[in-house]
């Protein structure tokens, strides 16, 4: 097994033997400020793989990264390649890795900041990946890794949901809410989910019990006693949250939580924002929740790497059905 870059001095080598096609940010801009560049072929160490990338999903951090609205990103963090969930084949492995994988198998990873998943080719550690069961596609799998990865910390970690509870999930139709809607069913937990009219029997399928038309209605007069509201839209949603909390209940966000004060006295609690970190363990649970068809990811709609800027203009649009997905051939 040869890693590109372990060929790297061979004087025959061309640029597209030892560069990867990748979606790179040069200077804040939003999505005019993208290129599809060639960058150098990472090489992995220890116990990392080299994936050549078959998917790469975009995630709406993506989009504020790319505008300069994403504060852990800076200036002196560019030019930075973009993404952090992808699938494919593995194409090399560190001198540790070789026990864990072999060239060709299918894997799924959702990876750190320090690195960026839409490209050909991408270095992703023993922490980030795992194994991708026969049956689930590299663009499924793609749209999981960190969407699957948010709600399930969301829900789990930091919520503390668990079967028999009551969930309030706010934009059961996006990447996150449809993965967490699926999640908190397959818990053993009632859930209550948010979308606008066209997603309402879209999030129903997913096995959400009640549905409301955050446009038409207010959930605050369907959902009361909930043990955890899971909050993907943040601001005022999260602050009428506070009130249909069951006395000790908590409120989980993944945008800025509402202040403390807007409990206005109730007995409930606010989780600290949290990040979706990687973790292994987690993403094994979810390939195999999505080989049992237990988690079924929606892919609004695929785009070739070249057109990124058109897929992450359409994730900015803020409507999409499930996830926005990268392919590269
Ligand atoms: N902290 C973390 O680690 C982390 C990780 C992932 C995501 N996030 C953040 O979490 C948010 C959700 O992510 P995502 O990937 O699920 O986004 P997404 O795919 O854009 O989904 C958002 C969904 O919410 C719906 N929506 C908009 N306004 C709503 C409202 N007031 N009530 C209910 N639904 C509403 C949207 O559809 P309509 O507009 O058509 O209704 C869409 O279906 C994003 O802001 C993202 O940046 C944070």
């Amino acid at each position: 097994m040869t890693s590109p870059a372990d060929t790297s001095s061979d004087s025959n080598m061309s640029d597209a033997d030892t560069t990867a096609v990748s979606v790179v940010l040069q200077g804040f801009g939003g999505a005019d400020a993208l290129s599809v560049e060639r960058t150098p072929i990472p090489q992995p160490r220890d116990d990392e793989v080299l994936v050549r990338v078959r998917a790469a999903s975009v995630n709406p951090v993506d989009y504020k990264i790319a505008q300069g609205e994403f504060p852990p990103v800076g200036e002196d963090d560019l030019p930075k390649i973009m993404g952090r969930d992808l699938a494919g084949t593995v194409e090399a492995v560190g001198t540790r890795a070789h026990y864990m994988v072999r060239h060709g198998d299918r894997v799924m990873a959702h990876i750190g900041f320090d690195r960026g998943a839409q490209s050909e080719y991408v270095v992703a550690k023993a922490t980030e990946f795992v194994g991708l069961p026969e049956g689930v596609s590299f663009v499924d799998a793609a749209g999981a890794g960190l969407a699957a990865m948010t709600a399930w910390q969301g829900l789990f970690d930091h919520g503390g949901l668990d079967a028999g509870q009551t969930v309030l999930i706010h934009g059961g139709a996006g990447g996150v809410g449809h993965l967490a809607v699926q999640l908190a069913k397959w818990k053993g937990a009632t859930v209550i989910a948010t979308a606008s009219s066209g997603d309402l029997d879209f999030v129903r399928s997913l096995g959400a019990d009640t549905v409301v038309d955050y446009k038409a209605d207010r959930f605050e007069d369907v959902a009361n006693d909930v043990d955890v509201v899971f909050d993907l839209i943040g601001g005022e949603t999260g602050e009428r949250s506070l009130a249909v909390l069951r006395e000790g209940g908590i409120l989980v966000s993944t945008l800025q939580p509402p202040a403390d004060d807007a409990k206005q006295g109730r007995n409930v609690r606010i989780a600290p924002r949290y990040m979706a970190e990687p973790n292994a363990a987690q993403l094994g649970q979810i390939a195999d929740l999505m080989a049992a068809g237990t988690v079924k990811v929606t892919v609004a709609e695929t785009f070739p790497i070249v057109r990124a800027a058109d897929a992450y203009r359409d994730q900015e649009s803020g409507h999409p059905r499930g996830k926005i997905v990268l392919t590269l051939d």
